[in-house]
């Protein structure tokens, strides 16, 4: 005969043993899902997988014609010390607006931009200022 307390142990790690098998059948079966970009200084561009968000960084990249260190401190991704990386943030909230007002229903493609079909490159084609008139007209 078991004591209460005794019962007690016996049951929790019957309960602990099926927990971790289930976590265990569930590893094997499921497909690996990739982690989530998490940083300190990611407070906008959230959600995205880190597959996505590098990709999202090297859209940046090729938008502004500039390097990683165009917008960031050698060394040091989580710094704020760079300008650019301040008003790059203020342009993803700008895009991310703009999609959800006029193109609601795009669904971009793998390995597009996830901002939606306006995207850094709509505006900037490869310059960090871009155009803002076309030249004058010859006369
Ligand atoms: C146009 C500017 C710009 C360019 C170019 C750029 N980034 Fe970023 N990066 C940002 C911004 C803005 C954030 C913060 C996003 C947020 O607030 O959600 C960020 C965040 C990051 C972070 C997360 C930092 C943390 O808090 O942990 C990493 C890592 C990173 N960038 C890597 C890169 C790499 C690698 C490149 C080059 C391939 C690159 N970035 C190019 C603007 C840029
Ligand atoms: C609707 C057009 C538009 C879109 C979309 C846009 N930008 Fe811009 N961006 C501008 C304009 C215009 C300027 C110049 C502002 C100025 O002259 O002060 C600018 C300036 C910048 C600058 C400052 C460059 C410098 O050195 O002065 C950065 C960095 C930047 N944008 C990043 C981005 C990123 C990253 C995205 C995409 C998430 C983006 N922009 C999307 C219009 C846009």
């Amino acid at each position: 005969m078991m004591t209460a307390p005794l019962a007690r142990a016996v049951v929790a790690m019957l309960v602990a043993a099926m927990a971790s098998s289930a976590v265990h059948v569930s590893a094997q079966t499921a497909p690996p899902q990739p982690a989530i970009a998490e940083g300190p200084t990611i407070t906008v561009l959230t959600g995205l997988t880190v597959p996505q968000f590098e990709t999202e960084m090297r859209h940046f990249v090729q938008a502004l014609g500039v390097s990683c260190g165009g917008c960031h401190t050698r060394g040091n991704f989580a710094s704020e010390d760079n300008p650019r990386k301040g008003v790059a943030r203020r342009m993803i909230e700008m895009t991310k607006a703009l999609n959800k007002k006029a193109f609601a229903a795009y669904v971009p493609a793998e390995g597009e931009s996830t901002l939606g079909r306006v995207t850094c490159y709509t505006c900037h084609q490869g310059e960090t200022t871009p155009k803002a008139a076309p030249a004058p007209p010859q006369f």
